[in-house]
């Protein structure tokens, strides 16, 4: 298994392109079941969760094909793919796959609304919690679907065909919005979804949908309505950028010092974490090609942040503010409201020296200026980065092992805070 070796101590300056986002890009490839035309996804990350999920896209039987590289294009440009389901040969998503990544699960909401079945695995526990699919399945039942749990599958049948209906989340779900909005645009009839997920990658996939000609009225707010169609075609539709990558790179930044343009990165899709990025000492510019992110030698302002449903602070930054606030000037407190286990970064980061103590959903993080290198390891794609922000200003060296957690959410993070002027390489698993 590669490992990522960190020596800290060193400014990040330069300019770091911000790839398509994840957790949009996921969504946007599922909708493309919902077609028997081709959905193109322009800016599509390279990503090992992308990659994984054409796998279990292509087990359904949608073609997949990536246009190669074009003339002046650089190494970390968005990839451009055709996806085309114009048969589906198995609405059965199993186990195997689906185990792999949770997101897969959404599959079921496209392959019920066009095939009118669909028998997907239960994604099972996750490091983060515990992540429950209840919302998604009372979902699809509002909009008429019989479930049935059988052996580990969900097994969800509407022979006639979904019918719309009214569904009011009783908490925000983002998967549950995103899989009642795909499901919905193929109802027989209008939908209503209350308490809908107002993140920007709902937005995204509204914005897909309507392209393929979906009828959709209020994505990015708390209630959508949508007027269903009988067929959907294709599109062309270019993935947002990631808002989580952007924050996390501000971060880094903000721990090291520094003078770093994240190109193509939009500061409205984060504003509440650089609200309080800003109130830790660094500085945030919004320019044409993208954020511009100072931070002079400076101290680091300790901050309190509580976690948050869209607009608010997004848990998938948790672990990287943690990770600043191990250097801060002072001690700050880190509530998590999202996932009731998403601190397992705190015993890898006090490996480097950091002080932090767990009090319920709450961690006290006090700031030291002593982190020291040590081997750490990755746990989970947001915490993993965290270890990397902290090892940028630690001590001496860090040696991150198990980085396919950091392989399926960030493209190319070495050769990003490389360019920046960072000591970082990547260990192959023979070394
Ligand atoms: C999405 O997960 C993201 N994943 C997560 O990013 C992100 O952390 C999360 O939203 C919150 O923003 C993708 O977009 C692929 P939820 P999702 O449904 O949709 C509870 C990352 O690091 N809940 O909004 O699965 C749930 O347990 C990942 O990129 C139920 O109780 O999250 C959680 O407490 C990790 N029942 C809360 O709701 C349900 O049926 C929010 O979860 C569904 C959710």
């Amino acid at each position: 298994m590669d490992r990522i070796r960190i020596v800290g101590g060193r400014p990040l300056n330069g300019r770091i392109p911000i790839s398509g986002a994840k957790n949009a890009a996921l969504p946007l490839m599922i909708a493309s079941l919902l077609t028997d035309r081709t959905l193109t996804l322009e800016n599509l990350p390279r990503l090992a969760d992308v990659n994984q999920l054409m796998r279990i896209l292509g087990n359904q039987g949608v073609d997949t094909s990536i246009d190669g590289k074009r003339k002046g294009e650089h190494e970390v440009a968005g990839q451009t793919a055709h996806l085309n389901a114009r048969v589906i040969v198995d609405t059965t998503a199993p186990y195997e796959l689906v185990s792999r990544m949770r997101a897969s699960f959404w599959v079921l909401a496209p392959l019920l609304a066009r095939m009118g079945e669909a028998k997907v695995s239960l994604p099972g526990g996750c490091a983060i919690g515990t992540r429950p699919v209840d919302f998604l399945l009372m979902a699809m039942e509002k909009l008429g679907a019989s479930i049935d749990i059988d052996a580990g599958y969900v097994v969800a049948k509407a022979p006639k065909g979904l019918q719309g209906g009214e569904i009011d989340f009783p908490k925000v779900t983002v998967g549950g919005t995103h899989v009642a909005l795909m499901a919905a645009t193929l109802a027989n009839g209008s939908t209503l979804i209350t308490n809908a997920a107002r993140e920007p990658e709902v937005v995204d996939l509204a914005e897909c949908l309507s392209k393929m000609g979906a009828r959709i009225k209020g994505a990015g707010t708390s209630e959508i309505e949508i007027e269903g169609v009988a067929r959907l075609s294709g599109a062309s539709h270019s993935v947002m950028p990631d808002r989580i990558e952007t924050g996390t790179y501000a971060m880094a930044v903000a721990m090291t010092g520094g003078d770093v343009l994240l190109e193509g990165a939009r500061g409205d899709l984060l504003q509440a974490a650089l609200d309080d990025l800003v109130k830790t000492g660094a500085e945030v510019t919004q320019e044409e090609a993208g954020l511009r992110i100072r931070k002079n030698g400076g101290p680091i302002q300790p901050v309190d942040v509580t976690t948050q449903p869209y607009p608010g602070f997004p848990t998938d930054l948790q672990a990287q503010f943690m990770g600043l606030m191990t250097r801060a000037d002072g001690v700050s407190r880190i509530r998590e409201t999202i996932f009731e286990n998403r601190f397992m970064h705190v015993q890898e980061l006090a490996r480097l020296g950091a002080h932090i103590h767990l009090e319920g959903d709450t961690a006290i993080v006090t700031g030291t200026q002593k982190l020291k290198g040590a081997p750490v390891m990755a746990t989970d794609l947001r915490a993993s980065v965290s270890l990397v922000i902290a090892a940028l200003a630690a001590q001496g060296e860090t040696v991150v092992s198990r980085v396919y957690h950091l392989d399926r959410g960030f493209e190319h993070l070495e050769k990003k805070l490389g360019a920046c002027g960072a000591e970082v390489e990547r260990l192959s698993a023979a070394e």
